[in-house]
C-alpha cells in the first residue's frame, strides 16, 4: 500500500516508517523538520520504497499534491511541547488543528483513510484506576486542547462523510531517537543526565506517575490500528498497563540518590498527577499488547543515546 506518514522524521513517526517499510509498503514522509531530524530517517534514504518531502501540513496547496495515490495517511505531525503550548498557544492551534483540518479535507476529497495520533494528555485526572477510553476528558494545556480538537474534527468527518478515521491515544512513549534535551521525554533526559554524570532533576515531589510505552510497541500499535477494519471510527488507548512515579523512575535509572534533585515545576497547573493506561480495548480490537519491559526498553534507549549523542 501507499502510506503517507506526516511527521515521519520525528521520534514516533520514524519507527512507524521503519515498521511499514519492513512490511513492504511504499512510504512517503512529509515533515517540516521543525522538531524531527534528517538523521532519524537516514537509514531509509536508499530504500526505493521510501520518499521524503520537506513540507508543512499547514500548506494547503502542498497537501493537495501530496494526497495523489495515497491509501492511508498516518498523521503524526504535531507541535508536541506542553510547556511551549502554554507560552505560544497560537502555534499549537495552527499546526495541530488547522494542519489536521488540511489533512482531513484532502482525505475526504480522495477517500483516504486517516489514522490520527492523539494523546493520553486529553484525559481528566484519575485517582487510582487505569484510564480507559470512557474516562472523562479534560485537556489542561493548549497542547492537549488542540490535540483533542483535532480528534473531534476527525471523528466528525467519520460521522458526517463516512471517512474512515482511527484515533489512537498512546501514553508516554520513550525509546531510541527521542530527544534527550529539555524538549525530550523524561526517560531520555534522565538517561542522558546519568551518562553525563549530571544531576537528575525531578519536577515537584515526583509523585506524579506515568505509564511508559516503548516506542516500537507504540509503532506496532499504530500500524495494527491502521490496517484493522475494526478500528475504524474508534478511539483506542495504548500503554504498558503499569505506571511509575517519576521519583522512582529516577532511582531506577540512577541508583545514586544523591544525584537526584527536586526542582520547582514551571507549570504545576498543567501537571497530571497520575497516568495509567487501560489497554483492554487495544487488546480486544487489535490483539495488541506491549512486549518490551521497562528494563529492556531502558537498555535499548541507553545504548542508542551512548552511540548517537555523546
Ligand atoms: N512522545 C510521546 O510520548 C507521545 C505520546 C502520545 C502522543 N504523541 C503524539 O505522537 C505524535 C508524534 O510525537 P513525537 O513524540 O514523535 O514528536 P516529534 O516532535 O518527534 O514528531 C513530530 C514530527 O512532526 C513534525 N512537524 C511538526 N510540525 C509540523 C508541520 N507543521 N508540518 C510538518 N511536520 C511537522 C516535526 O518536525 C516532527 O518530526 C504527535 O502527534 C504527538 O502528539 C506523542
Amino acid at each position: 500500500m501507499n502510506i503517507l506518514v506526516t511527521g515521519g522524521a520525528g521520534f514516533i513517526g520514524r519507527w512507524i516508517v521503519k515498521r511499514l517499510l519492513d512490511d513492504g509498503h511504499d512510504v512517503c514522509v512529509l515533515d517540516d523538520l521543525s522538531n524531527g531530524r534528517a538523521e532519524n530517517i537516514e537509514e531509509f534514504r536508499d530504500n526505493p520504497k521510501f520518499e521524503f518531502i520537506l513540507g508543512d501540513v499547514r500548506n494547503k496547496e502542498m497537501m493537495e499534491n501530496l494526497f495523489k495515490d495515497v491509501d492511508i495517511c498516518i498523521h503524526t505531525a504535531a507541535a508536541i511541547n506542553v510547556q511551549e503550548s502554554i507560552e505560544n498557544p497560537q502555534r499549537y492551534y495552527d499546526v495541530n488543528v488547522n494542519g489536521t483540518f488540511n489533512i482531513l479535507e484532502e482525505a475526504r476529497k480522495k477517500d483516504v483513510k486517516v489514522v490520527l495520533i492523539g494523546t493520553c494528555m486529553v484525559y481528566d485526572l484519575s485517582s487510582s484506576e487505569a484510564i480507559n477510553e470512557e474516562h472523562p476528558l479534560n485537556p489542561k494545556s493548549p497542547y492537549a486542547g488542540s490535540k483533542l480538537a483535532a480528534e473531534n474534527l476527525a471523528l466528525s468527518y467519520f460521522h458526517a462523510y463516512g471517512l474512515p478515521v482511527v484515533i489512537t491515544r498512546p501514553f508516554n512513549t520513550y525509546g531510541p531517537y527521542q530527544k534527550s534535551n529539555m524538549e525530550g521525554g523524561v526517560v531520555s533526559i534522565f538517561i542522558r543526565s546519568l551518562l553525563e554524570g549530571k544531576v537528575l532533576n525531578v519536577f515537584g515531589d515526583g509523585t506524579q506517575t506515568r505509564d511508559l510505552l516503548y516506542v516500537e510497541d507504540c509503532a506496532e500499535f499504530i500500524v495494527e490500528a491502521a490496517f484493522n477494519e475494526k478500528a475504524v471510527g474508534a478511539v483506542i488507548n495504548a500503554g504498558s498497563g503499569k505506571d511509575i512515579a517519576i521519583k522512582d523512575l529516577a532511582v531506577l535509572i540512577c541508583k545514586d540518590v544523591e544525584r537526584i534533585k527536586h526542582v520547582k515545576h514551571h507549570h504545576p497547573q498543567s501537571e497530571i498527577p497520575k497516568l495509567l493506561c487501560d489497554h483492554t480495548k487495544a487488546k480486544e480490537l487489535l490483539g495488541w499488547e506491549p512486549k518490551i519491559s521497562l528494563e529492556e526498553g531502558f537498555e535499548k534507549t541507553k545504548k542508542w543515546i551512548k552511540s548517537a549523542e555523546l
